[in-house]
């Protein structure tokens, strides 16, 4: 199979003007990188609201060369402007929320406290619940001294609630307002974030988890409980949380019942691997990935479970008679340690902590093979191969370790371009030392091939890839959600650092990334 990338060949003109544009600017300032002298843009100007958050530095746009003024990623005169792609105004059921970004002093367990920027005032904000079909209604609030926005990580929400700074609206400034509508179509585990600097804005608090329960139940459960990964830094060290705790979260539950553990990574760790967690105490299945189910999951025994950037798995679990279940983590892939830990029920806990098991979970022979829409065999109407690298370089004026798609950073990244119906392949070809878990906004993706081997178990439908160093992944999804979506890796550093591009529809859209507007969503 040959991967034909045909992005850089159809262009639109606005994009390839401001590519110029930049270039031009590029070689008459060449050399006067500002890159240590980055004063606030004019937007974030206000001090924040309250002392307690001194130590949190605003997000703010570097000003060096490079940085984009006005980036418009839409097709300039095509028929459908992203503004009327909108969800339904009433349906049979409405649920809504309202997130209020604001400051606040985190304790992470009984010695550490952290400056949090945070919806609620918690971190992660409050887990919403709906039911699968329900029309969702969230009012934002921004308490904040800067622009924010809210992105509804793996909901194929209509393209004007996807909460993209500089793409689908402004980032919403302090003390204004902006709803979201969007019909959770698919049931599952999600989140959101800020999709506005979100390397420091999801890294310093936030997030929240988002659950869709099925229309009708297929799996049951006695207890349902989710479960944020989040690393912390505070001074010169990191602390790793499960949600609130860096000790030890209790659960209730009694011995017989059914548990359903939803867990979700919102951090990038420091060391860019995937976090191992693992269950102790008793037996589980897989029975989820990224909110969407497995077919004839296998059980499991202490099996590590990789779990990067955005993922999410749902573990299934009958408690045992005696003693608690423990959701563990690992920091350094060899070893389990005692916190941050779940402990699910009462009773006893394992005295000592086993060793990691080198085999860990592998979702491409995982469970048992099923009929699914989109197959190795399916008729795909475009195919484009991602080459995933990093290398040193500048990206927005600064001069770093960049990482790049086929080569290059955003926003010299490309596009591709899509016609709604089409049956899309994409073939990610990791050639760095890195895991990337690469993430497609708006669209489910069927994973077809794991270096060139079809999965063997059961079909996996994902909206983030990890793709690990020096491997390739085949996935597929349908055009079947026009706008401008979003395609990068979900690491925050190396989305910062230039590996984003956009995925896109003939359509157009109002709002720009760049120094004019202070939109930036990575
Ligand atoms: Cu979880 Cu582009 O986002
Ligand atoms: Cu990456």
């Amino acid at each position: 199979m040959q991967y034909v990338y045909k992005a850089k060949k159809i262009l639109p003109h606005s994009f390839s003007f401001w590519l110029l544009a930049v270039l031009a600017l590029l070689l008459t300032i060449e050399g006067c990188y500002e890159l240590f002298l980055m004063p606030p843009a004019a937007d974030d100007a206000a001090p924040p609201s309250q002392s307690q958050v001194a130590t949190l530095q605003a997000p703010r746009m570097p000003l060096g060369a490079g940085v984009p003024t006005s980036l418009n990623m839409g097709m300039p005169g095509a028929p459908t402007s992203i503004t009327s792609l909108q969800a339904p105004r009433t349906a049979a059921s409405v649920k809504h929320f309202t997130l209020t970004a604001q400051p606040a002093r985190l304790a992470l367990g009984a010695h550490a406290t952290t400056p949090a920027w945070t919806f609620n005032g918690t971190a992660p904000g409050p887990t919403l619940r709906v039911r699968q079909g329900d029309l969702v209604i969230v009012n934002l609030v921004n308490h904040l001294s800067f622009g924010v926005t809210i992105h509804w990580h793996g909901v194929s929400v209509p393209n004007s609630a996807d909460g993209v700074a500089g793409v689908t609206q402004d980032a919403v400034k302090p003390g204004q307002t902006y709803t979201y509508r969007f019909i959770a179509k698919d049931a599952g585990m999600y989140w959101y974030h800020s999709h506005q600097f979100s390397y420091e804005e999801t890294t310093d608090g936030l997030y929240g988890m988002l659950v869709v329960d099925p229309a009708k139940p297929t799996i049951h459960a006695d207890v349902d409980y989710s479960v944020a990964l989040h690393e912390w830094s505070t001074d010169n060290q990191t602390t790793l949380v499960m949600n609130t705790s860096a000790g030890t979260l209790n659960v209730a539950a009694h011995p017989g019942q059914w548990v359903r553990l939803r867990i979700v990574n919102t951090t990038s760790t420091a060391s860019g691997m995937p976090q191992l967690v693992t269950l102790l105490g008793t037996r589980f299945k897989v029975v989820s990935l990224d909110g969407h189910d497995l077919y004839s999951p296998d059980w499991l025994d202490e099996t590590p479970l990789p779990i990067a950037t955005a993922q999410r798995y749902d573990l299934l679990f009958q408690m045992p008679t005696h003693g608690a279940v423990s959701l563990l983590t690992s920091s350094d892939n060899q070893h389990y340690q005692t916190t941050p830990a779940a402990v699910i029920g009462q009773g006893v806990k394992p005295a000592t902590l086993p060793a990691v098991d080198q085999r860990w979970f592998d979702f491409n022979s995982y469970g048992r093979p099923t009929k699914d829409t989109i197959t190795v065999q399916s008729h795909f109407d475009a195919a484009y191969g991602i080459v995933l690298g990093n290398q040193m370089g500048s990206s927005l004026g600064r001069m770093g370790m960049t990482y790049t798609l086929n080569g290059k950073v955003f926003p010299d990244t490309g596009m591709i371009m899509l016609k709604e119906g089409q049956l899309v392949k994409l073939h990610f070809d990791n050639k760095s030392d890195l895991y990337h878990p690469m993430h497609l906004h708006g669209h489910v993706f069927t994973v077809l091939a794991h270096n060139g081997r079809p999965l063997t178990g059961s079909p996996v439908h994902l909206d983030t890839i990890t793709v690990p160093p020096h491997e390739s992944y085949d996935v597929a999804f349908y055009a079947n959600n026009p706008g401008i979506w979003m395609l990068h890796c979900h690491n925050f550093l190396h989305a910062n650092w230039g590996m984003d591009m956009m995925v896109m529809y003939d359509v157009s859209t109002p709002y720009t990334v760049g120094t004019a507007s202070g939109n930036f969503p990575d």
